[in-house]
């Protein structure tokens, strides 16, 4: 038999996008099911983007680009960054990338050494330590459960050992929808200086933040990170644009031109149709990002008062994102139908099997005991589905 290599064999499959195989397998036996597990915006894309895409393909605009991405996004992107953060980046230190993620992979590859550590703060997105094992790179987690969902300096220090070479942040946070305030991230950027650490600042969801919330950029809060700092943005969550695959990666001067190699031999360039699409975005399409914002808000408050009502379990009231991450620890070694719900994996299988209401399991972002349910979707959904899960929390014999 012909063997694979270590590298694949030892990757773990995505578990968000096996609940949602599950989810729609079962939706298209003809079951009702209502789903919490998509990481992404119900809306459609803004008609600026579609008519962008459509002019592209009636003008020809069909061919490849530059790897880095069409000048025109670069600059548009250079210039967001400027009006929002007060951040200047040429436009060749602007990478356009087919998504964020691969933007974080490339920045990760030209980084990262084998037995080099990252430092990764959990609850944290599935892919970023999948990305660092694919390098051979050690993903040390610094636990944040316990503290609110934001990184204690004390702990992120004590993490740090001489193989620590950077640190990966995300806030508005996946799956947690903390938002770190300006004390969470003035106190990283210390520790990133004092010990010679990059800072990969994942920041795509910074448009989604509600409440008295306010996002802010850690090299805008302390400008001498900034040579040490990689921006990650892109329009799929702000402009509900995931199926485009266009991301953004700011990288310094040092380090653009590796991470834009790494992607011209990997990809060659994003979709050339999908950038014209994401500059309309950028151009003319503010106020969608703002009405669809607004509705985000809305519903993480009709999502939350629900909440709030149920037996068993609990949550922090996220600030960004479009994320609620519940503490279900309360349910688990209950019983559910006979059956006992031993962690939140099974509890997600009896909820989706029973009520035909679709979670990702807590331990998909390295926190056990918790199920991430994502509130993109319509009012009546939401209610609905909350209904089953309370439902669902009242028939567990504990
Ligand atoms: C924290 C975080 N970063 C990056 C991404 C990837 O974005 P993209 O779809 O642009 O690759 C996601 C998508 O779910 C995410 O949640």
């Amino acid at each position: 038999m012909m063997k694979t290599s270590v590298r694949a064999s030892r990757m773990e499959p995505s578990a968000t996008l096996a609940v949602v195989n599950k989810a729609k397998a079962l939706k298209y036996e003809g079951k009702p099911v209502i789903s919490f597990g998509a990481g992404e915006p119900d809306f459609d894309s803004p008609a600026a983007a579609a008519s962008c895409a459509e002019s592209a393909i009636k003008e020809g605009k069909t061919h490849y680009t530059q790897s880095n991405g069409i000048l025109e996004l670069r600059e548009a992107v250079a210039s967001y960054y400027s009006d929002r953060f007060g951040l200047d980046y040429p436009a060749d230190q602007v990478i356009i990338g087919p998504g964020a993620k691969p933007l974080i992979y490339g920045s990760l590859a030209s980084l990262v050494d084998p037995e080099d550590e990252v430092l990764v703060f959990s609850p944290a997105w599935v892919s970023y330590v999948e990305q660092i094992r694919l390098l051979d790179g050690r993903a040390s987690i610094v636990d944040t459960v316990t503290t609110g969902n934001v990184p204690l300096a004390s702990k992120v220090a004590e993490a740090v050992t001489p193989r620590t070479v950077g640190m990966l942040i995300n806030t508005p946070n996946n799956p947690t929808g903390a938002v770190y305030g300006e004390e969470t991230l003035r106190e990283i950027a210390e520790i990133a200086l004092e010990h010679d650490l990059w800072i990969i600042n994942d920041e795509i969801y910074e448009r989604l933040v509600y409440g008295n919330s306010t996002h802010l950029n850690i090299a805008t809060l302390v400008p001498e990170v900034a040579d040490r700092t990689i921006q990650i943005n892109g329009v799929s969550k702000a402009f509900a644009m995931t199926g485009w695959r266009i991301g953004y990666a700011l990288a310094p001067k040092w380090l653009s031109p590796k991470i834009g190699a790494i992607q011209g031999h990997l990809t060659s360039n994003a979709c050339t149709i999908a950038q014209w699409a994401s500059l309309g975005a950028l151009k003319g399409a503010e106020e969608d990002v703002v009405r669809m914002r607004d509705e985000f808000a809305r519903r993480r408050a009709i999502i939350t008062d629900l909440l709030k009502e149920m037996p068993l379990v609990s949550f922090s009231e996220p600030q960004g994102a479009f994320y609620v991450f519940l503490n279900v620890a309360g349910a688990l070694g209950g019983l559910f139908n006979g059956k006992k719900l031993e962690d939140d994996a099974t509890f997600c299988e009896a909820l989706l099997e029973t009520e035909y209401v679709a979670a990702v399991p807590g331990t998909a972002f390295l926190a056990p005991g918790h199920i991430r349910l994502s509130y993109a979707n319509s009012e009546a959904e939401i209610r609905e589905g909350m209904a089953r899960l309370k439902r669902f929390l009242g028939s567990i014999e504990v």
